[in-house]
């Protein structure tokens, strides 16, 4: 594999997984196709833009003539397609978004795919990268496999869901080789500060109320980024065509323990007396359609790939804080302007 498009290359995500592939493959080309959305950001990638095998090229998955021309000018080997709508608040107050990069951005993807591939199958790859989301929500016991029936409760998840479906019938119908990953909740640097932990965080640094939906009782799986980024990399070169690998951190969390973890840690980094921070915990109104419980088993990818997490939830939770004590000038960046407007909106009438 030479040349690799990867979506979504200047988002949370995408830029970590950017990182690790332009750093361990010089040899590979690597080109960052992104719309640079209020989620992208390049500064997230100021550390690899010079790299001679980096380059970004600015675009809309949904644009199909675009991504036409894209597939016969660069003639990639792969795609690695994270680029997406992410944020299951901003679905339920704007659903259309979410069809349309996550549904039919993705089938403009696979369309090109099909087209500039064709009979070629065996030395391309399609990654798609999902998420846990559409498997539905947990009860108290039992984990994700990936034999779990998909059950989408969000309009996020349902659209992922759909992209699911239609990469799969691409892989079945014209036999595109296809590979998805369904991961569970990421945590680490350059997360935007609309997800729990970097909102929690932001608005701990700033003596503001941290906003937990409903009672906190809502568990997540979370797995450090830069694990998820190594998992990518082990199953886009190793797992066979049409499978799908569970990815996870068997590391579940109730919101409220993870925020109260995550109110010492801050009380502690900013020297403040224990137990100050968590005075800013504030329950408000729960979402709408909140999943219970979400757990991944990634025995799969354990046992066929050898992949397993590198890195405890204590000891990665303090590096991102670390990383955004030290990283003022992008979260500043990142919160000024339009940040302020959505903020107001999510969170006036909770
Ligand atoms: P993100 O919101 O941080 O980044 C998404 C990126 O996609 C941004 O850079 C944005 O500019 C780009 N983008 C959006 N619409 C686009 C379009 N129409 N054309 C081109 N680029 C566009 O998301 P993330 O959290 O990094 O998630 C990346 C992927 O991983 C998504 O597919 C998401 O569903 C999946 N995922 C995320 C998590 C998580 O915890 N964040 C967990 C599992 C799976
Ligand atoms: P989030 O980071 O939005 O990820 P997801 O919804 O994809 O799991 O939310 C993680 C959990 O935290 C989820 O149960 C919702 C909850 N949450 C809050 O309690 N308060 C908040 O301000 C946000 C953004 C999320």
């Amino acid at each position: 594999m030479k040349k690799i498009i990867i979506t979504g290359g200047a988002g949370f995500i995408g830029s970590h997984v950017v990182r690790r592939f332009v750093n361990t493959y010089p040899g590979y080309q690597i080109i960052n196709l992104d719309n640079l959305t209020y989620a992208g950001n390049l500064a997230n990638l100021r550390d690899i833009e010079t790299q001679p095998n980096y380059r970004f090229v600015k675009g809309d998955i949904t644009d199909a003539p675009f991504i036409d021309s894209l597939f016969a000018s660069e003639q990639p080997d792969a795609i690695i397609h994270l680029a997406a709508e992410s944020h299951v608040d901003r679905s339920i107050s704007d659903p259309i978004d979410f069809v349309l990069t996550n549904v039919v951005g993705t089938v403009v993807l696979l369309n090109a795919a099909r087209n500039y591939w064709q009979g070629a199958y065996d030395t391309h790859r399609f990654y798609h990268v999902s998420t846990d989301e559409v498997y539905g929500a947990l009860g108290d016991t039992g984990m994700f496999t990936e034999d779990t029936k998909y059950d989408p409760h969000s309009p996020y998840s349902a659209s992922k869901a759909s992209s699911d479906h239609f990469v799969r019938a691409y892989h079945d119908t014209y036999g595109i080789d296809t590979v998805i990953s369904n991961c569970s909740n990421n945590y680490g640097s350059h997360h935007f500060p609309e997800k729990l932990i970097p909102l929690a965080i932001n608005n701990i640094k700033n003596n503001k109320p941290v906003p937990v939906y409903g009672k906190g009782e809502n568990v997540r799986d979370w797995l450090w980024v830069e694990d998820h980024a190594r998992a990518i990399d082990v199953i886009f070169h190793r797992a066979a065509a049409g499978e799908t690998y569970n990815i996870g951190g068997h590391n579940e969390w109730k919101n409220i323990d993870l925020i109260g973890l995550l109110c010492s840690i801050m009380d502690r980094k900013l020297g403040r007396p224990a137990g100050e921070s968590a005075q800013l915990i504030t329950f408000v109104k729960d979402r709408a359609g909140h999943d219970l419980r979400y757990a991944i088993d990634a025995t799969k990818l354990k046992r066929e790939l050898g992949w397993k997490p590198s890195l405890q939830f204590e000891e990665g939770l303090e590096k991102t804080v670390d990383w955004y004590l030290a990283n003022e000038e992008w979260l500043q960046d990142v919160t000024s302007g339009h940040y302020q407007q959505y903020y107001e909106e999510q969170y006036a009438s909770r």
